[in-house]
Order: structure tokens, then sequence, then C-alpha cells
């Protein structure tokens, strides 16, 4: 098999990749471990930047999206029993997110590549690189677990494969430099039927640890419990869940948080993680493969798409004129826009979560954070300014 580009991981990356590729008329083809049902139904994200909006606007597939998503202006920061609103919308002149789960864009994506003729392998095995440094990379897979061995030869090759993918590691160790943070909490998520109990997403700052409510749809709610990273979500009854979801949530002015049924819990580890380059030879790394994020910012699979954004025109410069200067600028041009998210996902989970490490000097601190940036319209503009996202050459 040949095509000009092979792109491994059938997450937003991958997926958004192949069809802006396809845009543009050049070909690939999408190789995913997973089969269709199981991307389709992994829970994670829910909150898209303006960018991530506009792009899958621009891209054609955003109807659905801008028929169920939610659309809202602020955020609440929630400590000492008192709710602070972020108006994000009136700080930013104008910016809002926009609430629509990560499965949802994936099912969007893969139903518009099939609609296209794209060719996407789901459920493949043993999936490896090959001649990264020449100019005919190489995917081996098994399209049948343990069928026969494909060969694929590209013009170049995309990891956009997640964390534990293979490509990151084709990077030779000797020119790959990896930054690493890991934090000492983790989040147990849930997906509740219930109605929402409040308009905007709040972030709550509470002596017991982090909480989140956010949304998916007027019927099915999303919250977060930061808890120890070597807990066991079988220590977690629902009514355990509940009880500390509403001691985490509480106001002085009593907050009604609404309870339903649980239809879906699981716990999340959290890092931060930076690999450069994030490119070698034919090999480009997007998305997860290349950097992780802790969710408090909600930056990780807006960050993907950026980089695909950055990626595609790069591939699209190669092809029209053979102009490499692009392909060549990839690494350094999505590198400015993730170390800024970097930092803002940093400062959002050090502002937020409790950590029984801090002395009651560093509790205090963080208390005047909060303080600082819910009072001051300046502080407030920085964070609204991050979170709906900084413009894409920023
Ligand atoms: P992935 O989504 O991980 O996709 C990689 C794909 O590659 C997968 O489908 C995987 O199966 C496949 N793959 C792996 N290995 C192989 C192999 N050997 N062969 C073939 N295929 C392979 N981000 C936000 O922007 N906003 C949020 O609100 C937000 N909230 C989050 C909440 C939680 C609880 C979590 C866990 C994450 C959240 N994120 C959020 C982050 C976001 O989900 C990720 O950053 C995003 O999925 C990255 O997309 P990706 O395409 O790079 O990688
Ligand atoms: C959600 C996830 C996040 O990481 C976040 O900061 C806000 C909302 C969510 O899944 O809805």
């Amino acid at each position: 098999m040949r095509t000009q580009v092979g792109i491994i991981g059938a997450g937003p990356a991958g997926l958004m990749l192949s069809h802006l590729l396809y845009l543009q008329g050049i070909e690939s083809i999408v190789i995913e471990n997973r089969t269709r049902e199981e991307i389709e139904g992994t829970i994670r994200a829910g909150v898209l930047e303006q960018g991530t909006v506009d792009l899958m606007n621009a891209a054609g597939v955003g109807e659905r999206m801008m028929r169920e998503g939610q659309f809202h202006h602020g955020i609440e920061l929630r400590f000492n029993g008192n709710g602070h609103r972020i108006n994000m919308y009136e700080l930013t002149g104008g910016k809002q997110v926009t609430v629509y789960a990560q499965h949802e864009i994936i099912k969007d994506l893969t139903a518009a590549r099939l609609h296209n003729g794209g060719q996407i392998y789901f459920g493949v095995g043993d999936v490896s690189l090959h001649d990264l440094d020449t100019n005919s990379p190489k995917i081996r897979f098994r399209p049948d677990k343990d069928g026969e061995l494909h060969e694929i030869s590209c013009n170049f090759i995309t990891g956009c494969d997640g964390f534990h993918g293979p490509s990151r590691p084709m990077i030779p160790a000797n020119i790959r430099t990896e930054f690493q943070k890991k934090y000492s909490f983790c989040w147990l998520g849930i997906l509740t039927q219930a109605p929402s109990s409040a308009p905007e997403l709040v972030y709550a700052n509470h002596d017991r640890g982090f909480a989140l409510l956010s949304t998916r749809s007027p019927e099915i709610q999303r919250l977060y419990l930061q808890v120890d990273p070597k807990d066991d979500i079988a220590n977690w009854s629902d009514d355990r869940i509940w009880t500390e979801l509403h001691a985490r949530l509480e106001t002085n002015n009593g907050f009604n948080l609404i309870e339903g049924p649980i239809i879906q819990k699981n716990i999340v580890s959290m890092r931060s993680f930076v690999v450069s380059p994030m490119q070698y030879g034919r090999l480009f790394l997007a998305g997860d493969a290349a950097h992780i994020v802790p969710p408090t910012g909600a930056k990780g699979m807006n960050l993907a798409l950026a980089d695909v954004q950055v990626l595609a025109r790069g591939l699209q410069a190669y092809y029209s004129s053979g102009k490499t200067v692009e392909l060549e600028r990839y690494t350094e041009k999505c590198l400015r826009r993730i170390w800024k998210a970097e930092r803002f996902s940093w400062y959002m989970t050090s502002m937020l979560h409790r950590d029984h490490q801090h002395t009651p000097f560093e509790r205090a601190i963080q208390l005047a954070e909060l303080d600082y940036v819910t009072s001051s319209r300046a502080a407030g503009a920085s964070l609204a300014e991050n979170y709906t996202g900084l413009p894409m050459d920023l």
C-alpha cells in the first residue's frame, strides 16, 4: 500500500488531520488499534476553545456541535463557600467556550472521513514505524490482530497515537528532550443522569479537595473530584461520591446539587509533559503523543487540534510548491503555543487543588491567588484569555 501521509491514531488529532488533508487534496490512511465502537464511546474532554469551534465549522464538520453544544460566557470559581463568576465574554471582548464532548467530535470526524471515502483501519495490531530518516517511511501493522503483516509506504508519517503510542519513542533518545511534572493527585470523573445544577462550569477549591461541576447536555452532567493517586475506583460507592461532591461544592447561600443515577465513573491520572523536538526525519508528532497537560485548564484536545492545523498547513505548502520551510518550523511554531498552555494548565491546577504537602503559608498564598483572580479585572482578563484560547500565533 502507498499513501502520502500515514496517520497513526484515530483520536481528535489523527482524524482532524486526515480531514484537513482531504480538504487540501492530500491522501492519507489512518491506522487505529482500538475499534470504532471503543473510540466513539470513550468519555474524555468536553470544553472547546473558540478557535476549536471555528476550526470545526471552517472544516465543515461543526453542524451537530452548533446544534447540540452548549455555549458558556463564563465560569465560576468557588472557594471559602462563595462563588465568583469570571465573565469571560466581557473580559475577552466576545470570546466564549463550547461544551461538546470529545467522543461526539470523534463521531462527527469519523463519519465525515468515511463519507468522503477516507481509509481508516480500526482494531489493528502490531503497529511499527520504519525508515523515518528516508524519503519513504513505512508503517507496518496487522489489519486483523492475528492476521498477516501489511506495509504502508508513505511520504510522511504523523504520530497522533496519544501518550502511550509507538511514535514518540522512535525519536532517538540522544536528540529527544522530555520535560515532565507529576502531581500528587488524580481526578475521579462521573457522568450522571440529572438536570444541571448550575448554568456554567464551577471549579471549587475546598479544604477536602478540588471538585468540578461540568455538563454534557441538559440531561447528562459531568463531575470530577480530586482523589489520591493510589486510590481505587472500587473504594468509591455512588453514596460516597455524592457525599463528597455535596461537601466540596456547598456554598454559604445553600447551593443545591442535583443528584441522579451515576452511569459512568473512572479515575484519570494527571501529569504535565512536553517532548522536543516534535519531529524526526519524516515523522511528525501531534497532540498527546507530544505533550500532556493536567485537565484543569481544559486544554489537551484543543492543543491537539491546534498542532494538526499547523501540520496541515506545512504539508499543504510542501505538496503545492515543494517548500519545506513550514514543516521545518513545525516544532518551533507548536511549542510556543504548547508551553503557554502548559503554563496555564499548571497554574489552574496549582490554584485549585488541595495539596496536603502545602504549608499553612502556601495554602494562604493559594487562597490569595483565588481572591486576586476573582477581584482584579487584569488578573481575571488573563485567566479568561487563556481559558477561551490564545490566538493561533501566540
Ligand atoms: P488521543 O485522543 O489519545 O488519541 C490517540 C489515538 O491513538 C487513540 O485512539 C489510541 O487508541 C490510538 N493509538 C494508541 N496507540 C496506538 C497504536 N499502537 N496503533 C494505532 N493507534 C494507536 N482536553 C480539552 O481540550 N478540553 C477538556 O475539557 C479536556 N478534559 C479532559 C478530561 C479528562 C478526564 C481527560 C482524561 C482528558 C481531557 N482532555 C481535555 C484532554 C484530551 O482528552 C486529550 O488531550 C485528547 O484526547 C488528545 O487527542 P489526541 O488525538 O492527541 O490523542
Ligand atoms: C471538563 C473537563 C475539564 O478538564 C475541564 O477543565 C472542564 C470540563 C469536562 O469534561 O466537562
